[in-house]
């Protein structure tokens, strides 16, 4: 090796050396732009959450725990619900499809006690598998029970059965408080081995890492979906003295169970109304950011600066009206929770709201689009319920509704309800001949 060639080698060493420093410096000012990057996004997944808002913001809200024993859970807890479908024996009174009440009851069912005693108000809803994630907000939001039944069927169970198992294992709140009923198809009954592979199921990923999302909407299946079986069964496994059917993207008002029962403990001794004939009517709005606003106030500046508005205001107005929002807003928010004032059934009004758990059920023949709350509804008036608007209480639904976003066979179906309802109405009569009123 000659002098020159050992100087051009020193050279290139050096410049290696060089380079290799050039790399280091490179590596750490991109290590810490990374983890810049990674401590914003920390800092606004926590702040949208704070906010309330969508599915996959809730991650902070999940368990941390070890994934050995969180296996153990996911695995024991897959062994109830698998003897129980292998197990299956109830149907519902059209023989079509199959009902597991309680597949999996909340942690704390003591808390709630046995039978309709428990003074306490359960939130009642149903859901197909794609929306059963919204649960980790409400079951956060909401100091209560929640009876939630899942419809499913064949190709979807592998998914709603896993979904349920991780929502339930990962998220106190949803073990704590949430029952969940399941329902499918007599011919299309989810298959036992279905999930044979729970080992991926982890607390420590995302939902939708862990789980293969599906994004199909409730209607757009070739199964017909059954809302009001599915509500009927929710309601009726209810354990407390009072229900509110929410639907599952719905949030309701801060401390509203703990108010409402306030409510109630004073108002009981008033002679002068039946609290087992009054439905409680929780104004109901929608979110455009999908925050949810804390309390009468923060939603009345929403409301203000229109990112948030009644409910259906865009979709179905007439059908949300006659809550009388504008008498509502006027209403100062006061310290204690109260019937603000009380307003008349009115065609095709179709409103949340919080009742003894005796109320009238759900006419299951409604399935698919259209009627299905608002013949409930008709019956309570039918049958003499007052309807009691409540003065601080509020829902809200995440995201605007818009028209134009509606599946294609709407129309179709809303014209096969329209008639059912008809019937529906006439059959009332005969249901509550001694009622002055119709609808
Ligand atoms: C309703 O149940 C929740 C959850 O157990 C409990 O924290 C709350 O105090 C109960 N409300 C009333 C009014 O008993
Ligand atoms: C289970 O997971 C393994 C590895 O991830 C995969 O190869 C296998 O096909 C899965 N089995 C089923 C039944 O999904
Ligand atoms: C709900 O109740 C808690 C405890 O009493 C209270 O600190 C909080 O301010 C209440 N929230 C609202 C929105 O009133």
């Amino acid at each position: 090796m000659g002098f020159m060639d050992r100087q051009k080698e020193d050279w290139m060493n050096q410049l290696l050396l060089h380079f290799q420093f050039g790399k280091f410096i490179i590596v750490l000012v991109f290590m810490v732009v990374g983890l810049q990057v990674f401590h914003m996004t920390l800092l606004m997944k926590l702040e949208t959450t704070a906010k309330g808002a969508g599915p996959s913001s809730s991650n902070h809200l999940r368990r941390q725990g070890d994934t050995n024993s969180d296996l153990k859970e996911i695995q024991r807890l897959a062994k109830t619900v698998m003897d129980k479908i292998a197990d299956v024996h109830v149907s519902d009174i059209s023989g079509m499809y199959h009902i597991i009440r309680n597949i999996l009851c909340p942690k704390q069912i003591g808390k709630f006690g046995q039978g309709k005693h428990s003074e306490n108000v359960t939130i009642v809803t149903q859901t197909s598998a794609n929306h059963l994630e919204n649960l980790v907000l409400l079951s956060r939001k909401w100091n209560g029970p929640i009876s939630v039944s899942v419809f499913t069927h064949k190709d979807d169970a592998e998914f709603a059965v896993k979904s349920i198992l991780y929502l339930r294992t990962c998220y106190p709140s949803i073990a704590n408080k949430v029952s969940f009923h399941l329902v499918f198809p007599i011919d299309s009954t989810p298959s036992i081995d279905l999930i044979n592979n729970l080992s991926k199921l982890s607390c420590s990923e995302p939902f939708g890492k862990t789980i293969q999302r599906q994004q199909k909407a409730n209607y757009d299946s070739e199964i017909e979906y059954p809302h009001n079986l599915l509500r009927n069964i929710a309601l009726k496994s209810a354990t407390t003295t009072y229900i509110f059917m929410i639907d599952i993207d719905m949030v309701p008002s801060e401390n509203l169970t703990v108010e409402f029962m306030r409510l109630i403990e004073r108002r009981r001794t008033n002679q002068d109304f039946d609290i087992d004939k009054t439905a409680f009517i929780v104004p109901s709005f929608e979110s455009k950011d999908w925050s949810i606003p804390r309390d009468k106030i923060k939603l009345l500046n929403a409301w203000e600066s229109r990112n948030v508005r009644p409910f259906y205001y865009e979709t179905c107005w007439k059908c949300q009206k006659p809550t009388e929002y504008d008498r509502w807003k006027k209403l100062f928010k006061t310290e204690i929770m109260d019937i603000g004032y009380n307003v008349e059934w009115k065609d095709p009004w179709e409103p949340f709201y919080i009742a003894s758990a005796n109320t009238p059920l759900y006419d299951e023949r409604f399935k698919q689009y259209g009627f299905n709350r608002i013949s409930q509804v008709c019956e309570l008036h039918v049958a003499g319920y007052e309807f009691a608007v409540l003065n601080n209480a509020f829902l809200v639904h995440k995201g605007f509704k818009v028209t134009g976003n509606f599946h294609k066979s709407k129309d179709k179906e809303q014209e096969k309800n329209r008639m059912l309802f008809r019937k529906f109405k006439n059959q009332l009569k005969t249901r509550y001949p001694n009622s002055p009123r119709r609808c």
